[in-house]
């Protein structure tokens, strides 16, 4: 970009983790793209704009365009790598798609904020998009899966979250943002739980009370981190950002699970690892233990991007 000033990155993208979260999926009525082109962009500068009202509660967020939506939402360009979400599927291992046209995904450590501002963004909206599906995330103690194994310590950190989650100058109409896939998991807590914890740590390959990673030889093929650290043919790891949270209710609970990334293609390399698994056939046992419900594959323009369209 030279000298040029960066497009702002949606805040959502790259913030910190927080206690709670709320994921607000939407479609668009038909034949309503002229007025919903403002109105996605006064919902993320309004996102914006409260991330410095509440820095207190580290309020954040961002919108979404789905992958199926991005030329009905904006068809004078498309972001170079984005398409619909990678479904894929062997033996029991499903990774479902199901996509949505918007994607709200706002994040603060006061749920009275968060619950406020869901309806306020819903009432934005007007009559324009169906809310088709809402979940509520929450921190699970220090950080932990319902499962029990703490997420995310292996995520990148400082200002290198930027370098990992958003686009650069190789797409230079879409520099900071970010392509994001969600799925929404759901656990078999039960069967879980019967299993010993040294078998639960096997199929992390990592230790559960203190998080310690183990040694590199000693993970089982089968380890979620074995199959998920993955590196290019010059040795460089394929990176991504999660930004994941526990959901749901005493019926129904698991991960909404999320990646964000400058390309999408670290997660759908990371997802074959899991589902299809190696030459050998080793495949990611924690599916024996939860499922994919959905898949959805989305773009997070910049802030600048969207408010072109502000009128
Ligand atoms: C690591 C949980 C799905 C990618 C981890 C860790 C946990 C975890 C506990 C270890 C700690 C950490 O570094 O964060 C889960 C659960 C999932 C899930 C409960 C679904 C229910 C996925 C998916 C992907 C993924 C779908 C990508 C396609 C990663 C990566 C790491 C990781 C890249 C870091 C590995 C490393 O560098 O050691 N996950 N994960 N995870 N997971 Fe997942």
């Amino acid at each position: 970009m030279g000298n040029q000033v960066m497009p702002r990155e949606q805040l959502g993208i790259c913030a910190e983790g927080n206690l709670h979260s709320v994921y607000l999926m939407f479609n668009a009525n038909d034949g309503v793209e002229e007025q919903l082109r403002p109105s996605i962009a006064n919902v993320a500068q309004y996102i914006y704009e409260l991330t410095d009202q509440y820095t207190d509660s580290a309020f954040n967020g961002f919108v979404g365009i789905g992958a199926n939506f991005w030329d009905t939402f904006y068809p004078d360009a498309r972001p170079a790598l984005l398409k619909p979400f990678p479904a894929m599927n062997e033996g029991n291992r499903d990774a479902p798609a199901m996509e949505y046209d918007l994607f709200v995904h706002i994040r603060c450590d006061r749920y009275d904020i968060l619950h406020l501002v869901a309806n306020e963004i819903n009432q934005m909206f007007e009559d324009l998009v169906e809310l088709v599906d809402e979940e509520r995330g929450f921190r699970f103690m220090d950080s932990r899966d319902l499962m029990g194994f703490v997420d995310g310590t292996e995520n990148p950190k400082g200002r290198h979250r930027q370098q990992v989650a958003l686009v650069g100058d190789e797409d230079e109409k879409f520099v900071s943002g970010s392509y994001v896939h969600v799925q929404k998991y759901l656990h078999n807590l039960s069967k879980w739980h019967r299993l010993p914890v040294k078998k639960q740590e096997d199929i992390y390959g990592r230790t559960k009370a203190d998080d310690i990673e183990y040694e590199s030889e000693d993970k089982p093929l089968t380890s979620h981190t074995k199959r998920v650290n993955l590196k290019d043919p010059q040795g460089n790891s394929l990176e991504i950002l999660r930004q994941s949270m526990p959901y749901g209710s005493t019926r129904e609970q698991g991960l909404v699970f999320i990646s964000v990334c400058r390309t999408p293609e670290h997660f759908e390399k990371m997802l074959r690892s899991m589902v299809h698994g190696d030459s050998d056939g080793n495949h990611d046992h924690l599916m024996l233990f939860t499922k994919a419900l959905t898949g959805s594959s989305f773009f997070v323009p910049s802030l600048d991007f969207l408010i072109q369209f502000d009128d």
